[in-house]
């Protein structure tokens, strides 16, 4: 159970006290009234205190009862020794009719008229002296029944009948301490002897070596502290590096502005294949590159003719124009075919996550930039049941079953699909292949390379149960605190 600082303040006033207290005995507490009464109903939802609800009258004085305080009462002026005709006689000027009426009245049924002469009974004169001490008695302050000493308790109904004090229902409330309430004083006593706050007093007078330390309640509740922490990509991208690093890749890395001899003819496309078309390529002006001639040359043989690959490749005019213009990479197979041409030996085994451009409508799965994870592995006797056991073991780590289909490339021969199952629609994760010779045989790479490249985003889309992939970007701090 936990109390705030106001229960226990309450709690141990109530124990100092002893006794059932009303809220004005816990004013010590430094509380006002509210606090002080809600601070005890949680304590009597706990069942640690029982608040007592009592409907009491006040009293109070009347101005009637004023008048007569400060003056003199009716009965104060009567003198003893006359008669009853000369003392009405002598009032009559300062008492109403109504208030004559109660003297004589009352002096009547006191017995305090002896044969038409005035002779105040002891009963009488005692009436008159309470009837003073219970106005003084109100004139601070309204008083509740039981306050009022028990001598004067017989006269109230008679003094509210005539209208000098008036009495008003309050509900009073009580506390008292229950056992259980009793238990919990004793721990909250104990707590009190214990240091909650180390501050530099206590540690330079030593007050922490013999004080008990108060213990740290790791159930209690305490709001979370929204730490700093990664995007749920760059996480993603550090665990990705990880899993190649630790299969023995090599990571590779290239620039966003890529000639398109590297994003395009390296990689055997033909130059008027639709992917090159400005919808879906953003092109960037600048001043051309300058590129190996070598290379060039190599490439164009093969385009226009299969070069010596046994290839009859695509049978057109290659420009060499064309190839210098300058794309934003629309994958990072532009930058695996260039670490190619300078590790040609195998075996080769390298990998790389970098961001990609197209020009994509933005729709629920598509983005016109994302990030692709890219890699190769060149070695001796390479082949497609080596890749597709690759790519099966590297989803099975990210906790994906996938499907492979025939798909195509340029490049690649055969080519693959690596696709999913999301709630019974087939979703695309990437392509990869076995690069064909018009690729390699430009870079004198004679051993099979296999290579793939996959989509980061639709990974996490799985992974995190995004619908859409735009959330994965959308910065909302409340998202970003849950992922
Ligand atoms: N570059 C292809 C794409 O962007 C993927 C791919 C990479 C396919 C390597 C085959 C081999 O979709």
């Amino acid at each position: 159970m936990e109390l705030s600082p106001n229960e226990c303040k309450v709690l141990l006033t109530l124990g100092q006290l002893g006794r059932e207290a009303a809220l004005d005995d816990l004013r010590t507490t430094g509380l006002q009234q509210t606090t002080i009464m809600s601070a005890a109903s949680w304590l009597a939802s706990k069942g640690l205190v029982e608040v007592r609800e009592t409907p009491t009258t006040y009293y109070s004085l009347t101005s009637e009862g004023r008048a007569d305080l400060e003056g003199r009462l009716p009965l104060e002026r009567v003198v003893s020794g006359m008669s009853l005709k000369e003392l009405m006689v002598s009032l009559q000027g300062t008492l109403t009719p109504q208030v004559l009426n109660f003297v004589v009245g009352y002096l009547k049924r006191s017995g305090s008229l002896k044969e038409g002469v005035v002779e105040l009974s002891v009963e009488a004169r005692q009436y008159v002296s309470d009837g003073r001490s219970l106005l003084e008695l109100l004139s601070s302050r309204p008083l509740p029944t039981q306050e009022i000493p028990s001598p004067l308790a017989p006269i109230i109904p008679d003094y509210d009948k005539r209208g000098l004090i008036k009495g008003k229902e309050r509900v009073v409330r009580t506390l008292s301490i229950t056992k259980g309430g009793k238990r919990a004083l004793k721990l909250v006593e104990a707590m009190e002897e214990e240091i909650t706050q180390l501050t530099p007093k206590i540690i330079q007078s030593g007050a922490w070596r013999t004080t008990p330390l108060a213990k740290y309640d790791i159930h209690t509740f305490a709001p979370t502290l929204p730490r700093g922490r990664s995007h749920p990509i760059t996480s993603a991208i550090s665990r990705l590096r990880r899993i190649f690093l630790d299969m023995g890749f090599t990571e590779l890395a290239g620039p966003f502005v890529e000639p398109c001899f590297w994003d395009m003819d390296a990689l055997f496309v033909p130059q008027d294949h639709p992917a090159r078309d400005l919808q879906d390529t953003f092109y960037v002006e600048a001043p051309s590159p300058k590129l190996d001639q070598g290379l060039i040359d190599k490439v164009k043989g093969v385009h226009e003719s299969g070069g010596d690959t046994g290839s009859r490749g695509w049978g057109y005019q290659w420009s060499e124009e064309e190839t210098k213009k300058l794309v934003l990479r629309t994958h990072t197979t532009a930058d695996t075919i260039r670490y190619l041409s300078r590790h040609p030996e195998p075996p080769v085994k390298a990998f790389c996550i970098g961001r990609i451009f197209r020009r994509e409508a933005v729709d629920a799965k598509h983005l016109p930039e994302f990030y692709q994870i890219e890699g190769i592995v060149m070695e001796e006797g390479a082949n497609l049941e080596m890749l597709i056991g690759l790519l099966e073991e590297f989803y099975r780590r990210m906790g994906l079953e996938i499907g492979i289909r025939p798909a195509y490339f340029p490049y690649t021969e055969p080519s693959l699909e690596v696709v999913t199952h999301i709630e019974g629609k087939e979703m695309e994760l990437g392509g990869a292949g076995i690069f064909r010779p018009e690729v390699t045989a430009p870079f004198n790479i004679s051993c099979p390379v296999l290579a793939w490249g996959l989509g980061l985003e639709r990974l996490l889309m799985l992974q995190l149960g995004v619908q859409d992939i735009r959330e994965l970007y959308a910065n909302d701090l409340d998202w970003l605190r849950r992922h």
